[in-house]
């Protein structure tokens, strides 16, 4: 019997066909009205996908917000969602005609994200949630997702389940913004589903030196070993933008990052066939203009006070140096050109093990990473500056074991000068039930490096004392 399901497994796997994937980042337009605002952008979601069908494309993913822009009032913007399998949307808003007729029309898949309302059932009271639905080529609503992990929208309501949908070429999980650095959905979507693929719809706000967008996309698809398709809001001056299509090897097919507000749509093949796993790297198409992006208005969450660092001598040949936070420690192994670096370059190793803030929820984070800094202070590092990094780094390795702590994981995070991620990196994990390995180094030599090392996203540590209760109060209730 078990024989049999792996055998199934592996004919499921092995027949996926490569698909042309498009992603749409999207500079949303505001209208008059809130129903011209929908139509306005409607009217460029069509045209987008008029230009992917020109490229063959199979899916098209649209953002987060896309077609209402960062909209605060959900009552003036929501649109009641039918069941998944409608295929008639002739009763529906004009909207969700149109897109099912448009995925119909160009057969093909359409991801696109909408304010969803649900009348309550009791007392008339309306709900709304953030909602990505799917059309599959023959026009069928064949998934609906509501996003998990809210983010700074306190007129909607989280979501509870997961959502895939299987076509011929792959079985897709949904995740939306947020939801990328919690454990469910982005590491739970992954976990017996099936899932090959990840459609990730964003309306993503940079933060540096750890949460740009590019550096969280390839983070989540090296670590998980999935293609990713991200698509972002377009809004530089806000740090909103950088989109991209990443296959399962870690190769980024293609990304936008663009200085000016604008709509663009990139394209690729996705390989279902291309498993490079031992030699994950990026590879990012060179000739795509690398711009100064002096317009992409990127903020800053680093909070030095309270992490600890370790200057690094660069003109020490090999450099082997650990870096520890509240018992959280990794290890570095760091060779750089001598020839190459400069004295009034400043490299530190920075590392963190306890709390921070997604808006007004409190997480648990580790990291440790190599950052570049202006100079010796800690408040001038993970910065980024209008000319390169002229440090070349022949290696650098992070790597540690550490206990497996439940819903807790790993990722890597690389970032250079140009908002992009460090090239050709290799990111190995080993897991047992008990430890996790990890190292992560480059593959070739790297240049204007800002960000190097690991992002570690704890679980449910916050938890320790209720449950710690919750069996004191079971051994006491045994007890009388
Ligand atoms: C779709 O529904 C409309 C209205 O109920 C109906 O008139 C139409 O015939 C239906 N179309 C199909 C293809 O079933
Ligand atoms: C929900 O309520 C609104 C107004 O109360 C109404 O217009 C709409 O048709 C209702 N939708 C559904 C699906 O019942
Ligand atoms: C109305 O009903 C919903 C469930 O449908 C409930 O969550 C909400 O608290 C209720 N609101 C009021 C004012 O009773
Ligand atoms: C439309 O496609 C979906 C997904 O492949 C399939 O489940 C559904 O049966 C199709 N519907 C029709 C009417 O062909
Ligand atoms: C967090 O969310 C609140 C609204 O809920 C908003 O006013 C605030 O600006 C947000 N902060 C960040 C950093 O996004
Ligand atoms: C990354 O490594 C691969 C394999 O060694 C190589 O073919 C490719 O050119 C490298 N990419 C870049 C951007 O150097
Ligand atoms: C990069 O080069 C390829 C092949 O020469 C070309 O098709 C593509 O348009 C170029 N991309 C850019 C952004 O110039
Ligand atoms: C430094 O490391 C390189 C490999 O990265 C090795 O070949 C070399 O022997 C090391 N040098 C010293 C002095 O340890
Ligand atoms: C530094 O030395 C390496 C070899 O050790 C060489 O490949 C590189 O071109 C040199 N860089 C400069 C700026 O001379
Ligand atoms: C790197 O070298 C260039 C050219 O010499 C120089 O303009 C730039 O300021 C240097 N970068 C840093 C961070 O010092
Ligand atoms: C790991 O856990 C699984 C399920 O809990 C168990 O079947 C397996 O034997 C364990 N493996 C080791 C090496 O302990
Ligand atoms: C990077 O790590 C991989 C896997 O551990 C290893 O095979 C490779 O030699 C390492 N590369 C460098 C430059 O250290």
């Amino acid at each position: 019997m078990q024989l049999i399901c792996v055998f199934l497994l592996f004919i499921a796997n092995c027949c996926y066909a490569d698909y042309i994937a498009a992603v749409v980042e999207h500079n949303p337009v505001a209208g008059p009205t809130p129903a011209l605002t929908i139509e306005e952008n409607l009217k460029q979601y069509i045209y987008q996908i008029e230009q992917a069908k020109g490229f063959q494309a199979d899916i098209v993913v649209f953002p987060e917000y896309g077609l209402t822009g960062l909209a605060e009032n959900p009552e003036e913007l929501a649109l009641s969602i039918p069941d998944v399998g409608t295929f008639n949307f002739s009763n529906e808003a004009l909207p969700l005609l149109s897109l099912s007729n448009t995925a119909k029309a160009h057969s093909l898949y359409l991801v696109v994200n909408i304010l969803e309302q649900v009348n309550g059932t009791e007392n008339g009271t309306i709900i709304y949630y953030n909602t990505n639905i799917v059309f599959a080529s023959n026009g069928t609503l064949v998934a609906k997702y509501r996003k998990i992990n809210l983010y700074a929208e306190p007129k909607l309501t989280p979501g509870k389940e997961l959502s895939t949908f299987t076509t011929d070429f792959g079985t897709f999980g949904l995740i939306t913004c947020a939801d990328i650095l919690y454990y469910n959905p982005s590491q739970t979507v992954l976990i017996d589903t099936g899932v090959t693929d990840v459609i990730f719809s964003t309306a993503w706000n940079s933060y540096l030196p750890f949460y740009m967008s590019l550096e969280v996309q390839v983070g989540y698809a090296l670590a998980n070993k999935v293609n990713l398709l991200a698509a972002n809001i377009n809004n530089p001056s806000n740090g909103m933008g950088g989109s991209s299509i990443i296959n399962s090897d870690g190769t980024v097919l293609r990304y936008i990052l663009v200085d000016s507000p604008s709509t663009s749509s990139i394209y690729a093949t996705v390989s279902k066939t291309s498993k490079n796993f031992e030699l994950m790297g990026f590879d990012i198409l060179r000739n795509e203009t690398v711009q100064e992006l002096a317009n992409y208005k990127i903020q800053t969450d680093f909070d030095y006070n309270s992490y600890s660092f370790k200057s690094l001598d660069l003109s020490s040949e090999n450099i082997t140096a650990d870096i520890c936070h509240a018992g959280f420690c990794c290890n570095f192994n760091i060779v750089a050109f001598q020839n190459e670096t400069n004295s009034s370059e400043v490299y530190k190793l920075v590392a963190f093990n306890g709390k921070t803030w997604f808006n007004n929820t409190q997480v648990g984070i580790k990291f440790c990473d190599i950052v570049a800094c202006l100079n010796q202070d800690k408040s001038s590092c993970g910065v980024r500056l209008s000319t390169p990094y002229n440090t070349t780094f022949r290696q650098i390795t992070v790597w540690g074991n550490w206990e497996v702590q439940p819903e807790e994981f790993y990722r890597p995070i690389t970032l250079t000068g140009n908002l992009q991620p460090v090239y050709n990196t290799t990111y190995l994990e080993n897991r047992s039930n008990v430890t996790v390995g990890v190292s992560y180094n480059i593959t070739r030599p790297a240049s204007n490096v800002v960000t190097f090392g690991l992002f570690v996203r704890s679980g449910v540590e916050s938890y320790g004392f209720s449950l710690g209760l919750v069996v004191v109060l079971v051994v006491l209730q045994g007890l009388f």
